[in-house]
């Protein structure tokens, strides 16, 4: 059978963006050495806060375009905390015009890893179009701006059905987390929509929880937790907190999954802090692509990526400085790539 070929759009952004980006494609690259595994085309493209401050432009839509004609995108990070008010915000742009349902934010243990906590294996599927992060905002006058927390029914039910999805295919619990005290209107409203999905999938269990109440149980029993169902901002930082309460941001991948398109990225952003030194962890954006081998079908593919990562943490592999060793980038990648031939050499 001829060897699949995809198309992959790169977005590799700012800051450590394209030292991850580099390092989750060469590990797909070295896919193509296994018979019958895919082989991809990549396609770069410049979006962030670089390329803006360089030509005025920070994504453009003959990227978008490009985007939606691949069969998948990748994105490293964006500076987008750099980007002024009247730039367009790529990573609003992507989700809304991808029209992206939900970001899958899966956060777990790996042994050989210490984490924060004994034990959590849990996604959490996040509304990522609108919310507090809507985009509405003005000033009203020298002393004050408001934010416009935008919740429909359309967007919350879709990001509610790919919940209960994830969840039948785990644990089968989903946990909905709103403030209902404060946002009267705009959480009950996400809530009905989420109770009227769910009615569809009689076997998942579902519950609610105040977001300060459930960050707080998150932390005390995370174990309890399959999957997060959240808008925009609180899922942007239940994210965080699962994360961190397992292994770090350099081990949190997640994919944005629409209808027609979807696109992979790791949870963390540009790590200012580290960019440039060859230091970042790749294995958030290896754990992505794994997710988008998944989602192109390619199970196996998936698999081999996933299985090289949880052997390279358990047996002592080499390990970048935030979990605790002093291998570089390119070191863990190339125990990555090594673990993924020998494992098909050994089959
Ligand atoms: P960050 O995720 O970039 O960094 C937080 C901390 O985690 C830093 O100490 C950093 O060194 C560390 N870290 C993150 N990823 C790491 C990795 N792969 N390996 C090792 N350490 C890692 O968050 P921030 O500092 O709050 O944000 C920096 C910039 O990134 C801001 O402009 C923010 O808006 C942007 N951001 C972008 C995205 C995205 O493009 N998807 C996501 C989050 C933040
Ligand atoms: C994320 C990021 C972004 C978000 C920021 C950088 C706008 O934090 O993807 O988690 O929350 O939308
Ligand atoms: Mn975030």
């Amino acid at each position: 059978m001829p060897r699949k070929n995809y198309t992959i759009s790169l977005l590799p952004g700012d800051g450590i963006g394209p030292e991850v980006v580099a390092s989750a494609c060469e590990v797909l690259e070295s896919l193509e050495k296994i018979d019958g595994a895919p082989s991809f085309s990549f396609v770069k493209q410049r979006v962030g806060a670089d390329v803006f401050e360089e030509t005025g432009e920070s994504i453009t839509d003959e990227i978008i375009s490009a985007c939606k004609n691949a069969d998948a995108v990748f994105v490293g990070a964006m500076d987008v905390a750099r980007l002024p008010l009247e730039a367009r915000q790529p990573l609003q742009e992507l989700r809304r015009r991808l029209e992206v349902g939900a970001s899958i934010r899966p956060a777990r243990t790996f042994p050989g890893v210490e984490a924060r906590c004994s034990h959590i294996d849990t996604v959490v599927v996040r509304e990522v179009t609108e919310g507090m992060y809507s985009g509405i905002e003005y000033s009203a006058g020298p002393d004050a701006a408001c934010s416009v927390r935008l919740i429909t029914r359309k967007a919350s039910a879709r990001t509610a059905r790919i919940a209960f999805t994830e969840a039948s295919k785990r644990r089968g619990k989903v946990t909905a987390v709103h403030k209902l005290g404060a946002l009267k209107l705009t959480d009950s409203l996400f809530l009905e929509a989420c109770r009227e999905v769910g009615e569809a999938f009689p076997q998942i269990e579902f519950e609610t929880r105040n977001i300060d109440a459930c960050a707080l149980e998150m932390i005390r029993h995370p174990e309890e937790f399959d999957v997060i169902l959240a808008t925009n901002t609180f899922g942007d930082i239940l994210s965080d907190v699962a994360a961190g309460l397992a292994c770090g941001l350099g081990l949190a991948p997640s994919g944005c999954i629409g209808e027609r398109w979807a696109y992979f990225e790791p949870v963390h952003g540009t790590a200012p802090d580290i960019a440039g030194k060859g230091i970042a962890n790749p294995l958030a954006a290896i754990l992505s692509a794994a997710m988008m081998m998944r989602h192109l079908d390619e199970e196996q593919s998936a698999n081999a990526i996933e299985t090289a990562v949880a052997e390279i943490l358990a047996n002592g592999g080499p390990r970048t400085a935030d979990l605790g060793g002093k291998a570089t980038t390119v070191d863990v990648t190339k125990a990555i790539i090594a673990n993924i031939l020998n494992s098909h050499t050994r089959r």
